[in-house]
């Protein structure tokens, strides 16, 4: 693919105006776009009229469009847009993480079946390459695990509650102007955001598709003022975790606020940038940071996967191979620091191993080994704060065995 590229753009928002500015100051010859297709007509625009329709077949069905770039804000429409594009043999590049994670095994054949590439990078921690690194750098090292922060909104979040002691409405609200949160917020604060892009990174990591919905997250929504104050007792930063670790065949993963040690560099992460820690069998630990989310820094890896088409690059997924018998478990157990108001809100029994707690005045938690399995009942209850501690790792599920009785 060496000749010059003409370009079909889905939805001019926060990403596609990113990637057109810097598309237009790179003044490569070799990519135009000819057409974007956005969904509301009468929005006030600073480019050109006659680029604009509303008509997806205007660049999907026109010859001369050699590429897809996918920027709207609906997955199921993204899906589409993806699947018509790969059937007419166009590539696609999109940062589109709810589509991607949700449909990633399907997409994954779809490349194979027509033989034409799809591109990903802004999807996961918006500017860093993460996705690239575990292509080509990470593609002969077995990874052990990783953990990130893969949610600028709620670092941002975050960073605005703890260090500036700015209230949680009032810091999502700067998030949202400034470009960092999704349309809709909740993605971001509940952790679903932080869940697509670790689904994606699991299957290019270990070679094992999960669906997300197969996921525990956790959201920031509950973090408390005392949350904050244990916290920097103990030494440790408040961060929103995406984490998955491979034990035997079976890997594991959670979305959840963390209790993250200072010394461990995620805690120094703060404000929108984004950052991961990759632990592998040959290179040990290493971290990439950068920013995570923005009109820019977004914008800038979608132009990157662009370009890299001019380069005929496309992903080989070099950790999916057939009869692999890794698998994802959702089951595990976890330590975690729990706080509530009201006394006897949960019970040490409620822990597969209880480690301690403390019953204050106005503030109560319990510490200790948890299923995953009973965190999902706990998520959606409104009086209690979960915090996963990140000094620990995952360890396997193993059913107590029943006690047996002998009448001998
Ligand atoms: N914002 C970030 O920092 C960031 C970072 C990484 C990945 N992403 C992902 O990038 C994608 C775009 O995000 P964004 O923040 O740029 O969203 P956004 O600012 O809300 O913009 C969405 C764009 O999609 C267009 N659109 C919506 N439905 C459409 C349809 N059916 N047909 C054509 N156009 C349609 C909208 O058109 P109108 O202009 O007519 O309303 C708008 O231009 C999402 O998948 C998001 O998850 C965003």
């Amino acid at each position: 693919m060496s000749k010059k590229l003409k370009l079909g753009v889905f939805g001019l928002g926060s990403v596609g105006q990113g990637f057109y500015e810097l598309l237009d100051q790179s003044k490569n010859p070799n990519l135009e776009i000819k057409k974007i297709v956005i969904k509301n007509p009468t929005k006030t625009r600073t480019i050109e009229s006659s680029i604009f329709s509303t008509t997806p077949t205007d660049i999907l069905d026109d010859p001369e469009i050699d590429i897809v770039v996918e920027l709207i804000d609906d997955a199921t429409i993204a899906l589409e847009i993806l699947k018509q594009s790969l059937q007419r043999r166009k590539p696609v590049v999109t940062a589109n993480k709810k589509m991607l994670a949700g449909n990633l095994e399907e997409i994954y054949w779809l490349q194979k079946k027509y033989e034409t590439p799809v591109l990903y990078e802004g999807a996961v921690c918006g500017s860093i390459p993460i996705i690239r690194n575990l292509e080509m750098h990470y593609a002969y090292d077995r990874l052990e695990s990783f953990e990130g922060i893969f949610n600028g909104s709620t670092n941002y979040i975050l960073t605005k509650m703890i260090d500036e002691k700015i209230n949680y409405d009032k810091a999502l609200d700067q998030a949202q102007k400034l470009g960092f949160a999704e349309s809709d917020p909740t993605l971001d604060v509940k952790g679903y955001d932080a869940k697509y892009k670790l689904a994606i990174t699991i299957a290019h990591s270990f070679g094992c598709f999960v669906k997300p919905d197969h996921m525990l997250n956790i959201g920031i929504d509950k973090i408390s003022a005392h949350d904050i104050r244990y916290a920097k007792r103990q030494g440790c930063a408040i961060k929103l975790i995406a984490k998955a670790e491979k034990i035997g065949n079976k890997i594991f993963g959670i979305v959840a606020p963390t209790l993250v040690p200072l010394e461990n560099p995620l805690a120094s992460v703060k404000n929108e940038f984004n950052a991961i820690n990759l632990v592998g069998a040959s290179t040990g630990l290493q971290m990439l940071t950068g920013k995570g989310a923005g009109s820019l820094p977004t914008g800038l890896v979608v132009l990157a996967d662009v370009a890299s088409l001019l380069a005929e690059f496309k992903y080989s997924y070099p950790k999916v191979i057939p009869g692999n018998p890794v698998t994802f478990e959702k089951d595990a157990l976890i330590n975690v620091h729990v706080s509530f108001v009201t006394p006897g809100a949960i019970h040490p029994t409620d822990f597969e191993e209880f480690t301690g707690g403390y019953q204050g005045e106005d503030a109560h938690f319990m510490t200790g080994w948890m299923r995953i399995k009973k965190l999902e009942e706990w998520v959606d209850r409104d009086d209690l704060s979960i915090m996963v501690n990140d000094d620990t790792h995952f360890k396997v599920y193993e059913p107590k065995k029943e006690r047996e009785f002998s009448l001998a």
